[in-house]
């Protein structure tokens, strides 16, 4: 068994939530990283294909195991957001912990059938050791991107009768073989400005939980309300990924330094004000998940 599905089923047997955070540069991981090392908790780093393709796949997962082995830390990477059987390809051979094949834009059976294909391909090379990469699968579309929101992303599944239902969890976990479930439960990617996310459903999430019989994932984590979180938490959900609050605040920290630094151009000693806001963004997050506060 994986060490990291050893590490998610920690957090579900103790209802806690082990933190995703995307990056796209050295500055978020390293905010990441201390963060989780502080707070002495496990953590996964994800890439999207566009943050994997800037990163490059082989150096991500240089990055991260170097950190793994340095510091002996339970710290793993995961291709979030995958919509290619190549990409998945690319991920698995650069050696990534853990891939999600996002097909929750196809219809269901057509979801279910690329996916399961992503599952068996995964296994053959993982010389037939269960879950030594971890797949995930997501059912029921929830927004593109980690951006700030006008409005909620076209053709998002937020109405009731969109959203997953345990019917379809089950089916999919069942046909699939994934080993982690990532539904719509009233969750989208990306944050609006100034006002909350939607709310999370929680009964769903409960339901979906006991049909599905894997640990759930949580999506487009950035912009809900703690009281959703902790909610969610409780009934089910063992992964929870962040991405807009990180970009958000590596953005403003480092406009602001550039600012109050108009004639500095060293890169070390402009960057560290984005590892320090992305990094006390990455801990209340922590701390949440792990009903620290
Ligand atoms: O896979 C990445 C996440 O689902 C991020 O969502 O940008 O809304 O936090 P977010
Ligand atoms: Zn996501």
């Amino acid at each position: 068994m994986s060490l990291l599905l050893d590490v998610i089923k920690e957090a579900e047997k103790k209802k806690t939530a082990v933190g995703h955070f995307n990056i796209s540069d050295l500055a978020a991981l390293k905010a990441i990283f201390s963060a989780a090392k502080s707070l002495s908790l496990p953590v996964i780093i994800g890439v999207s294909e566009g943050e994997a393709d800037f990163i490059g796949r082989k150096q991500a997962v240089a990055l991260i195991r170097g950190l793994r082995e340095e510091y002996g830390w339970p710290i793993f990477l995961n291709s979030d957001h995958t919509h290619s059987f190549e990409k998945i390809k690319e991920a698995v051979e650069a050696g990534f912990d853990a891939v999600l094949f996002d097909g929750s834009k196809l219809p269901f059976e057509e979801n279910v059938k690329a996916t399961k294909q992503v599952v068996e391909y995964v296994r053959s090379v993982s010389a037939g050791r269960r879950s030594e990469i971890l797949i995930e699968g997501e059912i029921g579309y929830i927004g593109g991107s980690s951006q700030i929101l006008k409005e909620i992303p076209a053709g998002a599944a937020i109405r009731d009768e969109d959203l997953t239902t345990p019917e379809e969890a089950a089916q999919f976990v069942k046909e699939t073989g994934v080993d982690l479930l990532s539904p719509a439960v009233g969750n989208i990617h990306g944050m609006f400005k100034n006002a909350p996310n939607p709310n999370l459903r929680i009964g769903n999430i409960e339901k979906i939980k006991k049909a599905a019989g894997v640990p759930l994932v949580l999506h487009g984590g950035s912009g809900i309300r703690d009281d959703d979180f902790r909610a969610a938490i409780a009934v089910g959900i063992s992964v929870i990924h962040i991405n807009t609050e990180i970009r958000l605040a590596w953005r403003q920290a480092l406009e602001k330094s550039l600012k109050e630094n108009p004639e500095e151009i060293a890169p070390y000693k402009i960057l560290p004000a984005a590892v320090e806001a992305v990094g006390s963004v990455v801990e209340e997050r922590l701390k949440l998940f792990n009903k620290l506060i």
